[in-house]
């Protein structure tokens, strides 16, 4: 299943499926990555594989509908299903666009975030690269995703908990497949050492992570420089 067919197949029941999936969980990693972005008041973030726009509003809601977010993603379902919720509408543009070809001029953003999208990006370091570009000097860049559980037990568990996910895809969305591709992208993710190397390999510098949950997701981050060109 190629991954526009998944979006396109799952787009409808989206954030509902991410509650069920999750546990709710994903909720809590969100804010999470908020608290890491910290925002001000004038807070201009770009929230790259933005989906429906569940984390651009996140970041709305934490400085009381101020500053502004672009939410970009390349599926227009996922973007008209985000439209359908009109909260703080006056606050954020939508962009029908991939990571890899961004139409955003040189230094426009103080944030990049994206958040369980950079494994679905066909060429990651070119993603980066479009970041880095688009970020203002000084600008930072968050990627929450899940990566690989550090403890054995809690691993295990995890692994259990994932085998039944396409099942519980089929019983509620009647099809299993977009469940078995997000158990399967998540599991040849690099884990959160390699994908550190690979934010070090590219221009962006303090480059680290933070594990949530053992490890179930992590939170990477980095900076473009305040005296970049
Ligand atoms: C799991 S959803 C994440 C949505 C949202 N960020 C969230 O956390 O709820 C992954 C998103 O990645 C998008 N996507 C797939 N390929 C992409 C690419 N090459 N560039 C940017 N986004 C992409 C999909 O369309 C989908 O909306």
């Amino acid at each position: 299943m190629e991954t526009k067919e998944v979006f396109d197949t799952v787009a409808y029941r989206y954030d509902f499926m991410n509650d069920i999936m999750s546990l709710g969980a994903h909720r809590y990693w969100k804010e999470v990555l908020i608290d890491f972005l910290s925002p001000r008041e004038d807070t201009h973030i770009l929230d790259v594989a933005g989906g429906t726009g569940d984390v651009a509003r996140r970041f709305l809601n934490r400085i009381k509908g101020n500053g502004f977010a672009t939410v970009s993603d390349p599926n227009e379902y996922m973007i008209e299903e985000g439209k359908k919720n009109h909260r703080f509408k006056s606050k954020i543009e939508w962009v029908v666009a991939p990571a890899e070809d961004l139409p955003f001029t040189d230094n426009t953003f103080d944030a990049y975030l994206v958040s369980f999208g950079v494994r679905n990006f066909s060429d990651i370091k070119r993603s980066l690269k479009e970041a880095y570009r688009v970020l203002k000097p000084g600008g930072k860049f968050f990627c929450l995703e899940f990566s690989k559980v550090e403890n054995k037990t809690v691993s295990s568990i995890y692994n259990m908990y994932s085998s039944i996910i396409p099942v519980i895809g089929k019983v509620i969305v009647g099809d299993e497949e977009p469940y078995k591709y997000l158990t399967k992208t998540i599991d040849e993710f690099p884990s959160q050492k390699e994908f550190k190397e690979i934010i070090e390999s590219t221009e962006f510098t303090d480059v680290n992570y933070k594990n949530i949950f053992n490890g179930i997701v992590a939170i990477h981050f980095a900076t473009k420089a305040v005296n970049a060109e």
